[in-house]
């Protein structure tokens, strides 16, 4: 294991800005980021949404960012990751380490630390081969396709969705128990 996970934290904002910045032609086509908006997203951390950072452990780098949003938990337990990695760790395989232990933080029961989530979905455009390259390696379904989903680069981009529920992601105990 090359990576842990962690909340971020006011003293990251430099660091994160950097990281951003340096992978800017990397994220930016996909998944624009604005680079000093770390104190925004803290900021909006709740129930709603909570964000890991994946860091390096041998350096303390920021491998990546992953954003579990539109949480919706009662009788649908589930969220919608957004991610991004930073150079130099892009395509090193870090990333897919760290959303392992994302994915494990998601499905783990409230009591345990985790979230407590059933269902996780990715939404991914067409033609974002790495990033369903990510979603399938991990285990996500296509569950199908939604037209004109989000707005991005001033246009409503179709988007590819995948899911996963605990059931299908290995070492979690399946979510029955929430009556
Ligand atoms: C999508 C994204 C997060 C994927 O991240 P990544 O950095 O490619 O993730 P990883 O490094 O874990 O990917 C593994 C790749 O590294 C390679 N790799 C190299 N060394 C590896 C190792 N030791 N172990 C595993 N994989 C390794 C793998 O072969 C794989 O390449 P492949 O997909 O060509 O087969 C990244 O491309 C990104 O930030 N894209 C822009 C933003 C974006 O699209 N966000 C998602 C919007 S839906």
């Amino acid at each position: 294991m090359r990576v842990t996970i962690r909340a971020p934290r006011a003293e990251d904002e430099g660091a994160y800005a950097e990281a951003v910045r340096r992978s800017a032609e990397h994220i930016g086509r996909w998944n624009p980021v604005e680079p000093d908006a770390l104190p925004d997203l803290l900021e909006r951390q709740g129930p709603g949404l909570q964000t890991f950072l994946i860091v390096d452990l041998e350096t303390g780098g920021l491998v990546g960012k992953v954003n579990v949003a539109n949480i919706v938990m009662g009788r649908f337990c589930n969220g919608s990751l957004g991610y991004d990695s930073y150079l130099p760790f892009a395509g090193t395989g870090r990333m897919t380490e760290g959303m392992r232990l994302v994915l494990d933080r998601c499905f783990a029961g409230q009591p345990e630390g985790g979230l407590g989530l059933h269902r996780l979905e990715i939404n991914v455009q067409p033609d974002n081969g790495r990033s369903i390259a990510l979603a399938k390696r991990l285990g996500f379904r296509h569950e199908g396709f939604t037209p004109r989903m989000l707005f991005l680069q001033g246009a409503w981009r179709d988007h590819e969705r995948f899911a996963l529920t605990a059931e299908e992601w290995p070492g979690s105990a399946a979510v029955d128990d929430r009556g």
